[in-house]
């Protein structure tokens, strides 16, 4: 009811300032990457145990739908760099229905944030039946189906998320998602403890980073006006934050109805330019990594066809704004974490875009917060 929303006009908006408790509550009581995080739902068979399961597996098989399918997308980039574990992430309802290879030494990974999803589950229930036995799950809801079937799981305490468009649930799973990439790594003997201790304080600062992060609201809101009157939009990002534009489009196109698709920046120039004008907005998700440079020659490329750009820049990034060339700078950069911080101001911009066109933010047409059913 509206007494539960306290200042806020919609669940979404709620959901995305609740974002600093809800990672501060998942990382609570996490005071080493121990395999036994992992162990919430552990009441299987003798030999199922985390330890055990972290040692022997090989790689990894994450399986997920919507949103959680890009916090899946993410890990893929920290479990390769980060744990030397080869990775695959596969849309559920994909996976289930293909001819694949199967590799008893995979721990099969599902990420959801009701443990309800029918394509997950059934995903999931595939890879058991291919002989793959190691599966874990990224979960927010303990009491759910996919907990109970999945022998280890680690459970995200985001709260109940009522909003259909995902917040603080995906922003949870990549905490569980990065600890899970620092537990496999631990287990393979790729990392040492004072990386450990580096890691996890990075963790611990999130809190406070995301709480500096939606101090930018007036500056999303400033963008939001603008894009409330447009019909496409684009995103681009690279590597770690590839699906994070994807994950902005996804929350763009859901609950404000514009139609947006997001690129690897990198393809820009094998298909999306040709549709460059100055009526569709550009968003850059453009943290200053080792691919910062090739980042900005792909915004002159827009720039060069009368494309508008509103880029996420960091820090310490040299990006100004200027003509055609609109820039939200982050507090601080966070280095390999910095996805769950850039993902926040694209959660505000669908929002208050919604909030400016009208739309029913927390029920948009045709979408069900949890998909039961095929
Ligand atoms: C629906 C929701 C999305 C969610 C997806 C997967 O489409 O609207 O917000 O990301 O289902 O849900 P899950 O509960 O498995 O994470």
């Amino acid at each position: 009811g509206a007494a539960e929303l306290g200042p806020y006009r919609h669940y979404m908006q709620k959901e995305i300032f609740e974002q600093p408790r809800a990672v501060a509550d998942t990382l609570e009581g996490v005071k080493a990457v121990v395999p036994e995080l992992f162990e919430a739902a552990a009441q299987h068979a003798p030999g199922d145990g985390a330890y055990h399961t972290f040692a022997r597996v090989r790689q990894v098989l994450i399986l997920a739908c919507g949103t959680s399918y890009y916090a899946g997308s993410v890990a893929k980039y920290w479990l390769e760099s980060v744990a030397g574990m080869p990775c695959q992430v596969e849309i559920a309802s994909e996976y289930r229905y293909r001819t694949s290879v199967p590799d008893p030494d995979t721990l099969v990974v599902t990420i959801s944030q009701s443990g309800e999803t029918a394509d997950t589950l059934a995903a999931l229930r595939h890879a058991q039946g291919l002989g793959m036995r190691h599966t874990l799950t990224v979960c927010n809801v303990a009491t759910s189906a996919m907990v109970r079937e999945c022998k280890l799981a680690f459970l995200t305490r985001a709260g109940v998320e009522i909003g259909v468009a995902s917040t603080k649930a995906f922003t949870t799973q990549l905490v569980g998602l990065f600890l899970l990439t620092l537990a496999l790594a631990k287990s393979h003997g790729r990392l040492t403890d004072e990386q450990e201790a580096a890691h996890l304080k990075a963790l611990r600062h999130l809190p406070v980073a995301l709480q500096a992060v939606l101090a930018l609201e007036p500056q999303v809101i400033g963008w939001a006006e603008q894009f409330a009157a447009k019909e496409n939009a684009l995103f681009l990002g690279r590597g770690l934050h590839y699906p994070i534009a994807q994950e902005g489009a996804l929350k763009l196109k859901e609950i404000t109805y514009i139609h947006a698709e997001a690129y690897a920046a990198g393809e820009l120039k094998h298909g999306p330019l040709a549709l460059v004008t100055s009526a569709m907005p550009v968003v850059v998700v453009a943290p200053n990594d080792a691919l910062l440079e090739k980042l900005k020659s792909n915004m002159q490329e827009v720039r060069a066809r009368g494309g508008v750009l509103y880029a996420l820049a960091d820090a310490d990034s040299r990006i100004d704004s200027s003509e055609g060339l609109h820039v939200i700078r982050m507090p601080e950069s966070v280095g390999l974490l910095s996805p769950i911080l850039h993902v926040v101001p694209l959660q505000l911009l669908a929002y208050h875009t919604a909030v400016a066109r009208g739309t029913d933010v927390d029920k948009p047409r045709n979408l069900a917060k949890s998909v039961t059913v095929e």
